[in-house]
C-alpha cells in the first residue's frame, strides 16, 4: 500500500520522481504528490486526488525542478483520497511521504494541537511531519536526530522519506514494518519502496531492516541501525531486466503477465527439477534437509491468490508426500492460537514477501517454535529476510493488480516442493517422480496453446459481460482454481462471483441457479471428472447457462455445456496450471470487454501492508 520514491543526486529529478511512481501505481493510486527542492532554496509541491496521469497534467501545467526530491501514490487508510490527504505532507520546514499507519496518531494530533498545531489533512502520517518539525524547533541537531526522537514516539509501521525546506543537500528516510530500498549509482541516490521504481537508474541496492534510519547525501548513504549505530548493510546487485516491468505491446500489464507465464515457469523450475532421476534440488533452501523432510506437519499461510495456491497445495503436498498440511488465511491465522510445535514448518507464500497479515502470521508460527520456509516472488523482500529459507518463484515483477504469473508460478514451486518431500521421506517411488517432473515440465508447451485461442473468450464476454453474478465450480484441486477464477472476475471486471466445491452446490447454491446465472465449471478430465459433470448436469437440469473449462475433445461436456473452453489433456499434478490460465482470460476479456480498469481496479492494491 502506498509507494514512495526519493532521490538526491546531481540530475534534476522531476522525471526520476513521476517514472518512479509510475512503477509503483501499483501500490496504491488514489492520490499522488511530489515534492522537489527548487534552486531557488525552497521547496515545491504538486498533489492531485486521482491517478498519476493527473499529477503528470498537474504538474506539467506549472512545472518546476531540482536535484534533491521525493514522491508518493496513495492507497488511503486513514482520511479519504483527496488532495489535502494526498502526500507529501509538510508542517513548518518538515515534508514526508509516508507509507504505513501510525496507530497512536490520534493521541499525538490531540497533544499536538494542545500545543497549538494545526492540521490540514485527516491523514495519521501529519503528525509525523509535526512531530519532527516540533524536534528541530527543540533544538535537535539534525534532520536525523529530530527524526530518530520523533520515531520514538509512536507506534506502527512506516516507510518514510524527508527533506527540509532549508536543507537541499540531505534526504533521512526510514523502516519499520514497511518496505524500504536505497539504490546507488554514480552519485545518485535513490529511495523506493521496491526495486522496479527505479530499476531503470540502478541494479544495486541495500534492503533497509526494521528500526534502521538513513541519511542520504550526495555523497551516498549512511544506515544506522535501531540503536542509532552506524550500521553496513550489504548491496545486491539485481537482474531483473527493467523491460519487463513494460507492457511490450500489451494492452494491459494483466495480459502480458498471463502471456509470460510459460517463460517465468521455465525460469521457476530452471536448474531445479531433474526428471531423469525423478527429483528436485532445493540446496538453495537454507533449512536442515534432514529436518525438513522428517516434519510432523506443514501449516501454510497466505492471503488472497496466494491462498489459493496453498489450497492447491494441500492437495499436492498431501498426496505426493503424505505430509498433513494445514493451510489458513493469514489473518485468521494469527487470531485463532494455532497448535505449533518445533516439528512444524510454515510455509507462507506470498508474491510481494510484504503482505502484513502473513508477516505477522509467520512471526506468530516461528514464536511458537515452527521453522519458516518462505514461497516468495520479490527477491529481499523481508518475508524473505527473516524466514529460515526461501524458496524464490522467479515470476519477475508482476505489475498487474490482479495475480496472475505470481500464481502459477506458486503452483511450479509447490509442486517441486512435493517432489522433493515425497522422495525425501521414502513414499514417492522414482517412476513416479519422474513422470511428476516431466509433466511439470510440459507445463509451459501446454499453457501455449491456452494462450494461443482467443475467440471463445471475446463470444463469452459478449454473451455474459451483462450478469449480475457468477457462479465457479471445481472440484479437488480444481476446487481453489474455481475460487481463483471468481476472484479475477470480482477483481477486474466487478462481476460478482463465487468459487465453491462442485458438490456443495446441492447444498444452499443451487438455489441460485436460474436461465439468468452463468456457471463456470472446471472439468478437465481426471480424478473426480464424473463426479463433477453430475454437478455440471444437475445446474443444466436448473436451466443454468453452463460454461465449462473441459478437456479438448471431450464430446460430451460440448453437448450439455453452452460454451467450452478447451484446455489440453495433461496428469491432474499440473492440471490447475493450465485451468487457471483459461479462466484469468475469461475474466481478462469479460472485464476488457466491459472497460474497465484492469491494471488498476478501483479500492484495491497490489500490496497490502497494513493489517
Ligand atoms: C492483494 C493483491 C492480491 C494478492 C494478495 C496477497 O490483495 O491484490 O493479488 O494475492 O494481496 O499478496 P501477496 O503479495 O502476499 O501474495
Amino acid at each position: 500500500m502506498c509507494g514512495i520514491v526519493g532521490y538526491i543526486g546531481a540530475k534534476e529529478c522531476s522525471d526520476i520522481l513521476l517514472s518512479g511512481l509510475k512503477n509503483l501505481e501499483y501500490r496504491g493510486y488514489d492520490s499522488a504528490g511530489i515534492a522537489i527542492g527548487t534552486d531557488g532554496g525552497d521547496v515545491q509541491m504538486c498533489r492531485v486526488k486521482g491517478k498519476l496521469n493527473k499529477l503528470y497534467e498537474a504538474y506539467h501545467s506549472d512545472p518546476f525542478d531540482g536535484t534533491i526530491g521525493l514522491g508518493h501514490t496513495r492507497w488511503a487508510t486513514h482520511g479519504r483520497p483527496s488532495k489535502t490527504n494526498a502526500h507529501p505532507h509538510r508542517a513548518g520546514r518538515v515534508i514526508l511521504a509516508h507509507n504505513g499507519i501510525i496507530e497512536n496518531y490520534g493521541e499525538i494530533k490531540s497533544r499536538l494541537v494542545d500545543k497549538g498545531r494545526s492540521f490540514d489533512s485527516q491523514t495519521d502520517t501529519e503528525v509525523l511531519a509535526h512531530l519532527i518539525d516540533q524536534e528541530l524547533a527543540n533544538g535537535a541537531s539534525d534532520l536525523h536526530s529530530a527524526t530518530r526522537q520523533a520515531l520514538e514516539q509512536v507506534e506502527g509501521s512506516y516507510a518514510l522519506v524527508i527533506m527540509t525546506a532549508d536543507n537541499p543537500d540531505r534526504l533521512v528516510v526510514a523502516r519499520n514494518a514497511s518496505p524500504m530500498v536505497i539504490g546507488t549509482s554514480d552519485g545518485d541516490i535513490f529511495a523506493a519502496s521496491d526495486i522496479p521504481a527505479v530499476l531503470e537508474y540502478t541494479r544495486d541496492f541495500q534492503f533497509l531492516e526494521d528500526g534502521d534510519t538513513a541519511v542520504l547525501t550526495r555523497d551516498g548513504a549512511e544506515i544506522y541501525d535501531a540503536d542509532g549505530e552506524p550500521v553496513e548493510r550489504e548491496t545486491k546487485h539485481i537482474n531483473w531486466d527493467p523491460i519487463s516491468a513494460e507492457k511490450q505491446g500489451y494492452k494491459h500489464f494483466m495480459l502480458k503477465e498471463i502471456h509470460e507465464q510459460p517463460a517465468r515457469i521455465i525460469d521457476t523450475l530452471r536448474g531445479r527439477v531433474d526428471p531423469e532421476e525423478g527429483d528436485v534440488d532445493l540446496r538453495e533452501v537454507d533449512i536442515d534437509p534432514e529436518w525438513l523432510a522428517d516434519v510432523d506437519k506443514i501449516v501454510m499461510i497466505a492471503c488472497g491468490t496466494s491462498f489459493h495456491a496453498c489450497q492447491v497445495a494441500k492437495y499436492a503436498i498431501e498426496q505426493v508426500a503424505r505430509v498433513p498440511v494445514e493451510i489458513d488465511l493469514a489473518h485468521e491465522f494469527r487470531y485463532r492460537d494455532p497448535i505449533i510445535d518445533d516439528n512444524t514448518l510454515c510455509v507462507p507464500v506470498s508474491q510481494s514477501g510484504e503482505t502484513a497479515d502473513t508477516l505477522a502470521a509467520m512471526g506468530e508460527a516461528r514464536e511458537r517454535g515452527a521453522r519458516v520456509l518462505s514461497i516468495v516472488n520479490v527477491i529481499e523482500s523481508t518475508m524473505a529476510r527473516e524466514s529460515d529459507g526461501v524458496l524464490y518463484t522467479h515470476a519477475g515483477p508482476e505489475i498487474g493488480v490482479a495475480s496472475t504469473k505470481a500464481f502459477t508460478t506458486q503452483l511450479a514451486a509447490v509442486n517441486m516442493l512435493a517432489v522433493w518431500l515425497g522422495r525425501r521421506r521414502g513414499v514417492l517411488e522414482q517412476d513416479t517422480a519422474c513422470e511428476y517432473l516431466k509433466a511439470l515440465r510440459q507445463t509451459p508447451n501446454l499453457m501455449e496453446k491456452i494462450l494461443n485461442r482467443t475467440d471463445i473468450y471475446e463470444q463469452i464476454a459478449r454473451r455474459y459481460s451483462d450478469a449480475e453474478s457468477v457462479l465457479y465450480m471445481g472440484r479437488g484441486n480444481q476446487f481453489p482454481i474455481a475460487r481463483e477464477g471468481a476472484l479475477k472476475l470480482k477483481e477486474i471486471s466487478y462481476i460478482h462471483a463465487e468459487g465453491l466445491a462442485a458438490g456443495e452446490m446441492k447444498h444452499g447454491h443451487i438455489a441460485l441457479i436460474d436461465e439468468e446465472m452463468p456457471v463456470v465449471v472446471i472439468a478437465p478430465r481426471g480424478g473426480v471428472y464424473d463426479k463433477v459433470f453430475s454437478n455440471l448436469e444437475e445446474a443444466k437440469a436448473r436451466q443454468g447457462e453452463l460454461i465449462a473449462i473441459a478437456t479438448e475433445g471431450d464430446e460430451q461436456i460440448a453437448e450439455l455445456a453452452d460454451m467450452v473452453v478447451e484446455v489440453p489433456e495433461a496428469s491432474d499434478f499440473i492440471q490447475p496450471m493450465l485451468s487457471v490460465v483459461a479462466a484469468q482470460l475469461l475474466a481478462y476479456h469479460v472485464a476488457d470487454f466491459k472497460g474497465t480498469d484492469i491494471d488498476q481496479p478501483r479500492n484495491l492494491a497490489k500490496s497490502v501492508t497494513v493489517e
